[in-house]
């Protein structure tokens, strides 16, 4: 049985737990969303108004019998994401997780970091609102109703915040960002509220901004594979609802990718 087919193999008891989950309709979210609600959760979905496959992840969850709800809004808006993350709040009960999932690269192919033209004025700005703005609104709106449960939140932040080479600098420097918010957050909000991150590295998802994976790159990941939103969503499973000696942690969940060339000589 090669990795790939393994099951997730950590559960959690969260039979009474909720959770709130953006950028929830494909990839990471969904998975994310999907696997907590497996495991007992209440979860709210949210992804931007009018996407359609919103619905259809919703649906997908809640026909396998488990408790899912939708929280439309852009979570890059200041009142839009206040409005859906009180909403959402309001409709699950309780918030016992935020999941800050959602991100854009704004472009669909990478942008080399020499390109000082490319990333705008208005690329600059979609991008800070939607990966690091976004979490923020979020996390202010939830805060409250996060320190009530003794909850936690785990932001999906990227290798590209650590390592730089993502799809653009602008990316790169909003995900650096909120690897140092979710640092500023663990201190400000513990013990209550326990605050962390993951650094994805390649994903299988439906990711706007396509990369080349030649051969070469990939043989160069020690798992010899990218990512499945499960693999992201196992390891953000782990930082809600274990990992509670955990917080301002940012876990690199890559294969492998970025920890280093072999040592073999
Ligand atoms: N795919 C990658 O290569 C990669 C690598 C490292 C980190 N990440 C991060 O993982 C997270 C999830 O990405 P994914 O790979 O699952 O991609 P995805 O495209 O499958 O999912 C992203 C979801 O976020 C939603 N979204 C975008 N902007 C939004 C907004 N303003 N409000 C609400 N929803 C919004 C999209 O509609 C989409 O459903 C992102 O934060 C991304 O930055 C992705």
């Amino acid at each position: 049985m090669t990795s790939t087919t393994q099951t997730i193999n950590i559960s959690a008891n969260l039979n009474e737990k909720t959770a709130l989950v953006t950028g929830a309709a494909s990839g990471i979210g969904f998975a994310t969303a999907l696997l907590l609600a497996e495991n007992g959760c209440k979860v709210a979905l949210n992804d931007l108004p009018g996407n359609p496959r919103l619905k259809q992840a919703v649906d997908a969850i809640t026909s396998k019998g488990y408790q899912a709800i939708s929280a439309p809004g852009n979570a890059g808006d200041e009142v839009l994401a206040t409005e859906m993350v009180e909403t959402a709040i309001t409709d699950l009960g309780r918030l016992d997780f935020l999941v800050n999932n959602a991100g854009t690269p704004g472009t669909k192919s990478p942008i080399p970091a020499h390109d000082l033209d490319t990333p705008d004025q208005n690329f600059w700005t979609k991008l800070l609102q939607v990966n690091l703005l976004g979490p923020w609104y979020c996390t202010r709106a939830a805060i409250g109703a996060l320190q009530k449960t003794g909850g936690a939140i785990v932001n999906t932040a990227s290798i590209a915040g650590i390592y730089g080479n993502g799809s653009s600098s602008t990316y790169a420097a909003t995900k650096a960002a909120l690897i140092n918010l979710t640092k500023e957050h663990a201190r400000a909000f513990g013990p209550d509220v326990r605050v962390n991150a993951i650094a994805p590295g390649v994903v299988d998802s439906e990711w706007e901004c396509r990369f080349e994976r030649t051969d070469e790159f990939m043989s160069k990941i020690p798992l010899k594979r990218a990512g499945t939103p499960e693999d992201y969503a196992e390891a953000i499973l782990f930082l809600c609802a274990g990992g509670r000696y955990i917080t301002g942690e940012t876990l690199v969940v890559d294969g492998g990718l970025t920890a280093g060339p072999s040592t073999q000589v």
